[in-house]
């Protein structure tokens, strides 16, 4: 079996930021790529404030924040990031035309060794994998965010994934401190069936003038118990990327996962949410 050394994470935004620096703490290699240095950066932002919290909490040495950023590399460059790494988790966009050019661009790339996975929050694996001459060693390993408190990652083999490359990937997973669960590889796999659903409901309740988002949020804390809003997990989560997913449900699995327009509406005007400094609720 293969041992993992280096990780190189595709995308440095809300997902790829969290993935390097947990694979970083986990004493890992990581090479961070964004298409820009500035989008670089911001992983990096993001890194260093969740590392913070983490001090400031007690959970970790000033110290130890130094060793996991040593161990993070950032770049721009795709060869420099992926030729020699072992293993290469891709989070960005929620787009499967993308996702597939950048896995043929990987199978190019890689060393024949390399195990491919995507984090991708519902798109077929099996369809990804169908942009390489390895389909055996494509897997997706599905985070949650954000990735450095949540303890879960869904594991998803593809049509071809082998045995071996589900057991290198449960082994980073239990190195990173998380545990795996298994979903088959359908629309959404398992989660990803019932929480965009469920926000999307919540859109349709303040889209009817029902109650406002402040209200359905304050509710489902106070009466459902949930740690978060629907509206306010919405913002954290990116609403461009809950509407790929409610899109790409519509289309594969059922008519009750059609996108609500006020979300659409949202989507088009720019406003993705935290990301962006504006969604359903606006951020300084
Ligand atoms: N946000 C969530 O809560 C969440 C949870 C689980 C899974 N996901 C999935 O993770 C993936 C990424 O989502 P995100 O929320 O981090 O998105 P994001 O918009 O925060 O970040 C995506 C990043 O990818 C970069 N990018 C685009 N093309 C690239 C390329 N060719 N190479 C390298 N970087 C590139 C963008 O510049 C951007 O910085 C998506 O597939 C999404 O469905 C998201």
């Amino acid at each position: 079996m293969i041992e993992v050394r280096k990780i190189a994470v595709l995308g440095a935004g809300i997902m790829g930021s969290g993935i390097a620096q947990v694979a970083a703490q986990a004493g890992y290699e990581v090479a961070m790529r964004d298409m820009e240095h500035r989008f670089v950066e911001k992983g990096f932002d993001s890194i260093k404030e969740s590392l913070g919290k983490m001090q400031k909490g007690g959970k970790i040495t000033q110290e130890q924040i130094n060793e996991a950023l040593s161990l993070i590399k950032g770049t721009v460059d795709f060869g420099e990031a992926v030729s020699d790494a072992d293993l290469v988790i891709e989070a960005i966009p929620e787009n499967l035309d993308m996702k597939k050019q950048i896995f043929k661009g990987l199978d190019e790339t890689c060393s024949e060794h390399t195990i491919l996975a995507t984090n991708t929050s519902s798109l077929s694996i099996t369809a990804i994998a169908s942009a390489t001459k390895r389909s055996e060693k494509v897997i997706g390993m599905h985070f949650s965010n954000p990735v450095p408190v949540m303890m879960g990652v869904e594991l998803i083999r593809g049509r071809d994934t082998s045995d071996e490359t589900l057991e290198v990937a449960k082994g980073v997973v239990r190195r990173i401190g998380k545990e795996h669960f298994l979903a088959l590889d359908f629309p959404g796999f398992a989660g990803n069936r019932l929480l965009p659903l469920f926000i999307n409901e919540a859109f349709y309740v303040v889209w009817q003038g029902i109650a406002t988002p402040e209200d359905v949020d304050k509710m489902c804390k106070l009466m459902l118990r949930h740690p978060m809003g629907p509206f306010e997990l919405a913002d954290f989560t990116g609403l461009d990327t809950i509407l790929s997913v409610l899109e790409y449900l519509h289309k594969e699995v059922d008519e009750k996962y059609r996108p609500c327009p006020l979300l659409k509406q949202l989507v088009g005007a720019g406003h993705y949410g935290r990301k962006t400094g504006r969604g359903v609720f606006k951020y300084s």
